[in-house]
Order: structure tokens, then sequence, then C-alpha cells
């Protein structure tokens, strides 16, 4: 069978368990949180002092920290490139009520939250410039993103399984360093955001290695691909205004660095978690591209801890115009 014919049929057999995946990895919409749960209530008469803590909790947030949230929040916010990308897969079709399609709103309506309570928390937190942060969000839906996968789907569930996993790793990371702050509320709003990540990521591995039970060959080489061309972030072409699309990424890369949020160690450890997730090791009935890919991804952790051994996280600061000065 011609290769994307397989991929075709791989994605059908698949959908046929849309209701456990859904099921097991997202939640019913009466059960799970919404922004309004952790935020201050307008109406509320302690409405201006719950503002005074949030505001006096951001403004003694580290600048690397602060900075990291604002461009994490960006990226969630950035959300209508990721719902049209998983759109335009091959095997979804969205004329179809089930299947993929329903797979890809439900995880959509899930993601849209998370932009939503931490662009809230921002505005109120009086210490962000709104105006440039709202700019930098609009400049980056406009200029969308090239993360390599093509329509492939195999590529973008190696894609987003990495991502998903990467975006807990970077809330929780945030959450656990407003907490020891004593900001429990941003804390918890950190918290829930990396537990929706944590069930993402479980889902995009799981179909992930449902394929390599199918698909053994086909799927190694998507990950081999994948990880030579580099897992680049979503939001790898941020800006700020009166910049070109991605000049700003470095500065928040670094930043997020220095906070200790998201590191090149973070990036080997989790290519690590997959190859151990998808049991790639001991993996047989490969054909021989697909046995030198497997040779290659295993190798990879120890190459790249090399290079990252080496490479030091600039400390120039670089000032922000999401932040108040
Ligand atoms: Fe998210
Ligand atoms: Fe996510």
């Amino acid at each position: 069978m011609h290769e994307k014919e397989l991929q075709l049929e791989v994605m059908k057999t698949l959908e046929q368990n849309m209701d456990e995946f859904i099921s097991s990895y997202l939640t019913p919409i009466d059960k799970i949180w919404q922004p309004s749960d952790f935020l201050p209530d307008s109406s509320s008469e302690n409405f201006k002092y719950e503002i005074e803590e949030l505001q006096t909790f951001a403004r003694e947030m580290p600048y690397d920290l602060f900075v990291t949230l604002i461009g994490d929040c960006i990226t969630e916010e950035a959300l209508p490139t990721y719902e049209s990308w998983l759109m335009g897969l091959d095997g979804v079709d969205q004329e179809n009520r089930v299947g993929w399609t329903q797979w890809v709103r439900a995880w959509t309506a899930e993601e849209n939250r998370h932009g939503d309570l931490l662009g809230k928390y921002l505005y109120l937190c009086g210490r962000v410039n709104m105006r440039e942060m709202e700019i930098t969000t609009h400049h980056l839906i406009n200029d969308g993103f090239d993360i390599g996968t093509s329509s492939d789907p195999y590529k973008n569930f190696v894609y987003t399984s990495f991502q998903e996993t990467a975006t807990n790793i970077s809330h929780r990371r945030v959450g656990t360093l407003a907490k020891q702050s004593g900001n429990k509320k941003l804390a918890q709003m950190c918290g829930v955001i990396a537990a929706d990540e944590a069930r993402h990521a479980k889902a995009y591995k799981d179909f992930s290695s449902r394929i390599f039970e199918m698909d053994a060959s086909g799927m190694m080489l998507a990950f081999e691909d994948m990880m030579r061309r580099k897992i680049v972030m979503p939001a790898h072409l941020l800006r700020e205004s009166g910049q070109k699309a991605g000049e700003l990424w470095e500065h928040f890369s670094d930043a997020a660095q220095r906070a200790m949020v998201y590191t090149g160690q973070d990036y080997i450890n989790i290519l690590k978690d997959l190859l151990d997730e998808w049991k790639i090791e001991g993996m047989k009935n490969l054909n021989d591209k697909a046995e030198r890919a497997r040779d290659y991804l295993m190798k990879l952790p120890d190459r790249l801890q090399r290079i990252s051994d080496r490479i030091a996280t600039p400390q120039l600061p670089y000032s922000f115009k999401w932040v108040k000065s």
C-alpha cells in the first residue's frame, strides 16, 4: 500500500476510538474549571482588596519569570493558528461532526481557557503594557507558524506530543515558582492549566503509540524527521511592535531559560521521555530506513547533551515592551 493511503487508513482506524479518547483525555464541560473560578469577582465587595493583593504579588515577580508568563499567555492566545492547522491535517475532515474534527474542536475548546485565564490575570495585575502585549498577539496570529510538519498527521502527533509536554512543564514551573514566593492564586491558575496540558500530552502520546502499532516504519520516519529538523516552539515567530517576525523569539527563550521555566535540558528530557514512552529502543518490524531512523533517535539525547553542555544562556538583559517600567 502507498504510504499516504496507509496513513489515511491508520487515521480512520484510530478515529473509531474517538469516544474513548474524548472520555479518557478531555473533561466534560459541566465538570471542568472555567477562568472565572480563579479570578477576582468584580461584583464582590472584596474586589478592590483582591486586586490589590494580586497586584502586589505581580510587582514582586522576578523580571524574567514575569516576561515568561506573558510570553506563555501570548503563545496560548495564538490558538486560532493551532486549530486551523490541525483541521487541515490529512485524515481530518471538517465536514464531519464526529471523529477527528470532534477531537480538534473539543481540544481547542479546552485550550481556549488557558489564554483567557492568563490574559485576564495579566490585565488585572497592573504591570503589563496591555497594548504592546495585544500587538504581539495580533502579529503572532497574523504571522502564523512554520513547524515543518506539512499536513502529515504522524509528524503532527509527534509535534503535539512534544509540545503539550513542553507547555505542561513551563506552566507547572511558573506555578511552582509563584507558590514559593507566596503567590498562591497565580500558582493555582498555572497548576490547573498545567494539568490540562498533561492530559493533552497523554492523549497525543497515546495516539502516537497506537500509530506505532499499526505502521511502525512510517511513524519512526516521522519521528526522525521531526527531531532532525528540531521541534520549533509554536511562538517561534514572536515579535514586538516595530520588529520583524521572529525577532523577539531568542530574547523570550533566553528569559525562560534564565527563569528556569523551560530550558535546553527540558528539550532533551522530553525527547528521552518520548523514546521511553514509545519503546523505540526495542522496536522491531521496521524496514531498513526506519531501523536507521531508530538508531539515530536513540543516539540523539547524548549528542544533544554534549552540545547543550557547551551552550551558556546569555545573561544580557533585554527590556520587553510588554512590561510597564
Ligand atoms: Fe494550553
Ligand atoms: Fe496545550
